[in-house]
């Protein structure tokens, strides 16, 4: 006589998961109407120049999609070379893509902590501010009117929420405020028009860290910073209570400027010890992103910059190939599968858009 529980217990816990997701195969993908086409603000999504060599990518992007954000190719890793020089080949071709096919283009990101660029920290202090100012000018100036928008400065609060990142900017132009000031004002010198925005993660999953930015955003006003937008990326962790993206949301639009969520993905990772369902954590994505679409959706019309997915495919996300090691290859936190067929996700989020 077999013992089923010796049986199982002999089992990998990876493959009887793998079983189970095999066991609810994924349901027949839904048709949705294009996204672009239901919601009443411009939809997201982030590109690299790769993709547009992908001809289901082009298609799927351009059906439903009606902006797209540089995932990379718009920051000082491409753009600045070793010796200090400017290289637009990959950001201009998106721009021409974007305006080959009607689409908005948003930059990001100027000004990151996280590329302190070796050619910058090199610079003498009687050059540095000169090439900072400089950069963001040449930058902002080669897309003023083809750029709808910019984050001038990408996550100025540190990790956990309990103050701002010290980094190459602050340290070498006067602090925190200093450094995220004159990116704003240079990047308005450069362009009148752009919506300028400051923009962070982690803010609703850590309402002491989405404090810290609002805040900033306050201090930075009331300073005459010309913040013009608000970035939340939305990077959602799926196990946050509910109501705490609403409340956030909230908060947010105290200050009545255009919100963009900006990087919407919903990983389905947990922690070593996860022991929710294939189910469980389906149903706490959808719970959760759409709760983010409801609270966007509730926002005044003028205050919907946009609602950007950070990827199209879940093949193309970065927690796919995350270099930290905290990826996961069988991640799916985007609306559309591997195969670029609209997810139940996405479904949803269309009947919140209004489909
Ligand atoms: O494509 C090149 C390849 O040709 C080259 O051999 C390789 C090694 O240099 O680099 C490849 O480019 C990489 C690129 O992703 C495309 O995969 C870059 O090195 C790598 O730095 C880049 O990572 C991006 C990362 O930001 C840093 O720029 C990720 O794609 C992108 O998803 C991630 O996005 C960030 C947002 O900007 C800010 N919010 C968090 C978000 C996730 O980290």
């Amino acid at each position: 006589m077999i013992d089923r529980r010796a049986l199982l217990a002999a089992v990998p816990a990876f493959a009887l998961a793998a079983c189970e997701r095999s066991a609810t195969a994924a349901p027949p993908a839904p048709t949705v109407r294009p996204l672009k086409t239901v919601a009443p603000f411009a939809v997201g999504v982030c590109a690299k120049t790769g993709q547009l060599n992908d001809p289901a990518w082009v298609e799927l992007a351009t059906m439903h999609f009606s902006q797209l954000t540089a995932e990379w190719e718009m920051k000082m890793e491409r753009i600045v070379g070793d010796d200090g020089r400017l290289d637009f080949a990959a950001s201009d071709r998106l721009a021409g893509f974007c305006e080959a096919r009607g689409m908005r283009l948003f930059g990001h990101t100027l000004i990151w902590y996280a590329q302190a660029h070796p050619w910058f920290a090199a610079l003498p202090a009687d050059r540095f501010a000169a090439e900072y100012d400089r950069y963001i000018a040449e930058v902002v100036g080669r897309y003023r009117g083809r750029a709808v928008g910019w984050d001038v400065v990408n996550e100025p609060v540190s990790e956990d929420g309990s103050g701002y990142r010290d980094c190459l900017w602050s340290e070498r132009l006067g602090g925190v405020d200093a450094y995220i000031r004159r990116a704003f004002d240079q990047a308005r010198e450069a362009d009148g028009e752009a919506v300028l925005f400051l923009n962070d993660y982690n803010l609703e999953n850590n309402p002491t860290k989405g404090a810290a930015y609002l805040r900033l955003v306050e201090r930075l006003l009331k300073a005459g910073a010309p913040i013009t937008g608000l970035g939340t990326q939305s990077h959602l962790d799926i196990e946050i209570p509910e109501g705490r993206i609403t409340a956030f949301m909230r908060d947010l639009a105290g200050f009545g400027l255009p919100i963009h969520v900006s990087e919407l993905d919903a990983s389905l990772k947990g922690g070593r010890l996860d022991t929710r369902s294939e189910a469980r954590k389906l149903a706490q994505q959808k719970d959760r992103v759409v709760e983010l679409a409801e609270a966007f959706m509730a926002l005044p019309a003028a205050q919907r910059f946009a609602f950007t997915a950070w990827g199209l495919r879940d093949s193309d996300s970065w927690m796919r190939q995350r270099q930290d090691g905290a990826g996961d290859p069988d991640d799916r936190p985007l609306l559309f599968d591997d195969a670029g067929r609209p997810k139940p996700l996405l479904a949803e989020v269309v009947k919140v858009f209004g489909g």
